[in-house]
């Protein structure tokens, strides 16, 4: 059987020019040869080759378009003219939501590198009192939408080869916290081989292939391929509302965007926050050639993003926090056979301890080699009807990516500490501050006891009295 396999992958890589992944075959004992295999197993080489001379090879220009404008977007808060719109809405995305036609997804089958945590990201420790996991909060978020709309979104998470074992064991392991196992449904995403610049697959080790996620906009595709998309038109369902693994801010159902984005019939919608600065490490919602795109930090020329309206507000001031609604008919279409849209893939070059021609580990200091990835906001511009809803940052985005520093564990937690507060604040309640204006006191609320400042005045029977010092935990 192994003796088959590698000779055909003996054929195959030496049609692609790929051949040196089997040098070190002889030295390899049949447990690493079946490894080696299996790493070939993955890799989608037909897909691969085309993009190796355009991606690898090249260096691709990030060519700006022609017409750049600033996009057409509904505000946070509605004004008078929209109030009734909104109002409605609502209504529709609470009856959708009623009604099981949503489901919740989110994306974590990033390697979160920046983080330094070893292990899925979803299961890094963050609320402020309790040390709930990511995790722990999305789940308690969708008891909450139980609780408030009578039906618990089904949750579809995307996890990687790598961390999908593992992401599985810790909701096992916690009970699915809180949810009935069978309402959460894993499934991991492709992956793409690291390419050496002249276009070699790298080796991370002699039985190895560098393998890597294929971005996030690789969950189109796995939705699809995984059988998610089916088990969602099987259920009814017809929205998905997508969010990222890394913001426990995250409103994972919020009945207006879901209500809006059926209103406008719009096959993917998305949520914008005004930049913290012009140059925020966040995509950029922008009018590219009238169509509507997000284009990321790294792409919009400094100038740009420095330019300023005549009243001194920043031109391009919508900023992605990577939430969007997408139309499962969307989907399909995007990933039926056949399909002509094709989101496009980006380059990076990254840094990777990779086993060379005559088998000696190189760790590199300077990038070495070339990872490619699609993003899911590249799926905007094909949409009908797309739309960008603002929403207030310090109530829905503040991500865990880095270490230390801005967007780090320590800033998420102090953002969940200052919503609880305002939420408490709102509802009549003194909360006692420090003299940095921060909570005196651990204070923490459950998603699954309030998911808004609406829902908490409803919950609140009498506004608890809260004492420097002494936490509060609404569970
Ligand atoms: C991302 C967006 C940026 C947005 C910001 C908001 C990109 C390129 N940029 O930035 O426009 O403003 O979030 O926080 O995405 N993931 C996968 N599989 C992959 C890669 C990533 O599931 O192959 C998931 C991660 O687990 C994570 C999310 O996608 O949940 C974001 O990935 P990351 O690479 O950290 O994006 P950012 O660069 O932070």
């Amino acid at each position: 059987m192994i003796a088959k396999r590698h000779k055909d992958y003996q054929e195959k890589l030496d049609h692609y020019q790929q051949s040196h992944l089997l040098a070190f075959w002889d030295e390899l004992d049949k447990k690493r040869r079946t490894q080696l295999l299996d790493d070939l197993d993955q890799v989608d080489f037909d897909r691969c080759q085309p993009l190796i001379d355009t991606f690898v090879r090249k260096r691709p220009v990030f060519k700006l378009p022609e017409r750049l404008e600033p996009p057409v977007t509904f505000p946070a808060t509605p004004g008078p003219e929209q109030y009734d719109r909104y109002q409605i809405a609502k209504e529709v995305g609470a009856a959708a939501i009623r009604a099981g036609k949503v489901a919740a997804f989110t994306v974590a089958g990033g390697q979160g590198t920046r983080l330094g945590y070893d292990g899925p990201k979803g299961a890094f420790d963050i609320s402020p009192v309790r040390s709930a996991c990511l995790f722990q909060l999305f789940a308690e978020q969708l008891r909450g939408t139980e609780r408030r709309y009578g039906h618990r979104p089904r949750w579809y998470i995307m996890t990687s080869p790598a961390n999908h074992e593992v992401t599985q064991e810790i909701f096992a392991r916690n009970n699915y916290f809180g949810l009935a196992d069978e309402d959460v449904i894993f499934f991991p995403q492709g992956q793409m081989p690291a390419f050496l610049p002249d276009g070699k697959i790298a080796l991370a080790q002699k039985y190895r292939l560098a393998l890597g996620p294929d971005g996030h906009g690789g969950s189109l595709r796995a939705l699809a391929t995984s059988g998610a998309l089916d088990d969602m038109c099987e259920r009814g369902i017809e929205h998905i509302s997508y969010f990222q693994v890394d913001n426990p801010l995250v409103r994972a159902i919020d009945p207006l965007f879901i209500g809006l984005h059926i209103e406008t019939e719009s096959e993917m919608s998305s949520k914008a926050v005004t930049k913290a600065d012009d140059l925020e490490r966040v995509g950029n919602f922008c009018l590219a050639d009238d169509k509507l795109t997000v284009i990321e930090y790294s792409d919009l020329p400094e100038k740009l993003a420095h330019e300023k309206n005549a009243d001194g507000t920043r031109r391009f001031d919508a900023g992605s926090i990577a939430v969007h609604v997408l139309a499962c008919s969307f989907v399909e279409r995007l990933t039926a056979a056949g399909a002509t849209v094709q989101l496009p893939w980006h380059r990076a070059d990254k840094k990777l301890t990779v086993v060379d021609a005559a088998g000696n580990v190189q760790t590199p200091t300077e990038p070495n080699v070339v990872k490619l990835e699609t993003f899911i906001f590249d799926a905007i511009p094909p949409a009908k009807n797309p739309l960008v809803l603002y929403t207030p940052r310090q109530e829905e985005f503040s991500p865990v990516k880095n270490a230390e520093g801005i967007d780090s564990a320590v800033t998420a937690r102090r953002d969940l500490l200052l919503r609880a507060a305002r939420w408490l604040e709102s509802c009549g309640c003194e909360v006692p501050r420090n003299t940095d204006g921060l909570p005196d006191l651990p204070l923490e609320i459950s998603p699954a006891f309030a998911l808004d400042i609406d829902d908490l005045h409803e919950r609140l029977v009498a506004p608890p009295e809260l004492k420097p010092g002494q936490a509060l935990v609404l569970t």
